[in-house]
């Protein structure tokens, strides 16, 4: 059974560099980004000394008497965005949702194994979901505005805290901001969320998650259910976050991952095969089963 996952010594920051395979050649790494990716360059904002945000080791999860993940083991780096990748049910929202221990609203649900988050375990038993949810936010495929208000959708977990009127509005404003979406929203903030156009209630969403002030965001497929010109807002918004948040990004567009992220995790039946600089695994995968995936022979 194949549970060794290629953990890219590259991005430690005291990294091995064994048979020369992690140099980075920037030149050639250009020229594929020109010719694959057009105008994006998800090595602009690669930074291969980020220390890790969250380290997962030997994690396995259990859906009843069904293992779902086995021994996955990944770094998050520190404001790096890291895509998940791989075939429909293969535990990526799965393993997005333990990092904020979303699974345990899934009854009958069991993990093991480590995510050293600061000086915490994620997955302790004794952890406060609460705090932690806070600092690990998420935004989902489709967007879930409450029936409220868009300043009351930013401002809920604000309210929750028991923040002051003045400290709430300051935060929506700010929020509203960083997710791109003031300027069309800043004359209407008293309708209702459910009025906005997809795109617009996917980055209230954001807006919501931002409000919070999480250190990492955690994002399920967030443009799946949008058309090309909302995607393509998204896509620049979590670059531009990139720069403040720790972002994982679960896509089935492999474009997506290309233009967004910087380091990629390829998952096949629960178990991470290989994990990369996002340009290394889709230009040169180590592993049999990603090339086959990157390269459209299955999944
Ligand atoms: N609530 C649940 N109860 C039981 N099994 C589940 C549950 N959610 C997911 N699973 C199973 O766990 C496995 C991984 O599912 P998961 O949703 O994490 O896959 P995924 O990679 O996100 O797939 P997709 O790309 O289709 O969203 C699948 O076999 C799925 O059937
Ligand atoms: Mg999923």
């Amino acid at each position: 059974m194949e549970t060794s996952v290629n953990r890219p010594s590259q991005a430690t920051p005291q990294g091995s560099n064994e048979g020369g395979q992690n140099v980075l050649d920037t030149t050639a790494i250009s020229e594929t980004v020109n010719k694959v990716m057009g105008h994006f360059d998800p090595t602009k904002h690669l930074n291969l000394a980020a220390s890790k945000k969250i380290d997962v080791e030997h994690l396995d999860f259990w859906y009843g008497s069904k293992q779902a993940l086995y021994d996955v083991g990944i770094p998050l780096l520190e404001k790096q965005v890291t895509a998940l990748i791989g075939p429909s049910g293969c535990g990526k929202s799965t393993f997005l949702r333990t990092l904020n221990r979303m699974n345990d609203l899934i009854p009958h649900t069991r993990t093991e194994g480590e995510a050293r988050f600061g000086d915490i375990n994620v997955y302790d038993g004794s952890t406060d979901v609460v705090a932690l949810r806070q600092r690990i936010g998420m935004v989902f495929q489709r967007p879930n505005p409450f029936p409220k208000s868009i300043f009351e959708n930013v401002a809920y977990g604000l309210r929750v805290q028991g923040k002051s009127n003045k400290v709430i509005k300051e935060t929506v404003e700010e929020s509203l901001h960083s997710a791109a979406l003031w300027d069309e929203v800043k004359d209407r903030l008293n309708a209702s969320a459910l009025g906005l156009s997809g795109g617009q209630q996917q980055r209230l969403c954001i807006a919501r998650a931002l409000a919070v002030h999480p250190e990492v965001l955690l994002m399920d497929e967030p443009a799946s259910a949008l058309d090309p010109i909302a995607t393509l807002k998204i896509e620049e918004l979590i670059t531009e976050l990139a720069k403040d948040y720790t972002i994982v990004i679960v896509t089935h567009n492999m474009q997506q991952a290309a233009r967004v992220s910087q380091f990629t995790g390829f998952f096949l039946s629960g178990k991470l095969i290989e994990y990369a600089t996002t340009v290394e695994l889709f230009e040169h995968p180590k592993r049999k089963e990603t090339e086959d995936y990157v390269s459209g022979r299955f999944g």
